[in-house]
């Protein structure tokens, strides 16, 4: 028995899929609501998603504290905070992708009531979201953030950017905007969801969105 189980998991090793985007930025919330969000449970099984919010922002620390400076401006790091405290509390890659795609839905996904809308919608503790977005914890939540950001190979230089299994792919990433579940489909190996059949790669045009 146990080797079939050490068989049986060397071949379900899951795609690891991270996803660097930012809070105010247009394209990554239509990544998350038309790409991300509405096949996310038929590929749960297949992948390990992290998510990772800070974008093309920059971080420093001055006599011992951190400062943020974002693309779409300070509201936009205080975005990315809330998201990153959220993403912090261990609730579990669904409830991570719903919160995650309530709050990207919004006008203001920076906004606190809206923070709290959607915490209490999918259960996450908005009390200690807030108590870690208002402490150092939340800086340091962010700066972690920024680090795994400034670690890409080649610098982000389109937000949302998507990297599979830690290696940055130019055509994978253009794919992955146009159909990001066909482009699972393509890097999971043996058994393949359903939501794969039929799906083919879509052209790889190098523009961001069509
Ligand atoms: C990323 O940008 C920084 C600052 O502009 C630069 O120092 C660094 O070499 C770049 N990293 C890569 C991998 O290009």
């Amino acid at each position: 028995h146990l080797f079939y189980s050490l068989f049986f998991f060397s071949f379900q090793v899951a795609l690891n899929v991270s996803l660097y985007y930012e809070a105010m930025c247009p394209d990554s919330m239509r990544f998350i609501a038309t790409q991300l969000f509405p096949h996310y449970r038929d590929i749960a099984n297949y992948i390990d998603l992290e998510l990772v919010p800070y974008g093309k922002a920059i971080h420093n620390q001055k006599d011992g504290r951190w400062e943020f400076s974002c693309q779409h401006g300070p509201a936009e790091c205080k975005g990315n905070m809330y998201q990153s405290c959220a993403l912090s509390l261990n609730s579990g890659a669904e409830k991570d992708v719903d919160f995650v795609n309530c709050i990207m839905r919004k006008r203001n996904p920076s906004h606190l009531g809206n923070v709290e809308f959607c915490a209490r919608r999918f259960q996450l503790d908005a009390e200690k979201l807030k108590s870690c977005a208002n402490s150092e914890e939340g800086d340091r939540l962010l700066a972690a953030n920024g680090d795994k950001t400034w670690e890409l190979d080649p610098n982000i230089s389109f937000v949302p950017t998507i990297v599979y299994d830690g290696v940055f792919d130019q055509t994978s990433q253009d794919q992955s905007l146009r159909d990001f579940v066909a482009v699972v489909c393509s890097k999971i190996v043996e058994a393949k969801p359903t939501v794969c059949d039929g799906r083919r790669l879509p052209k790889a045009n190098h523009w961001g969105y069509y």
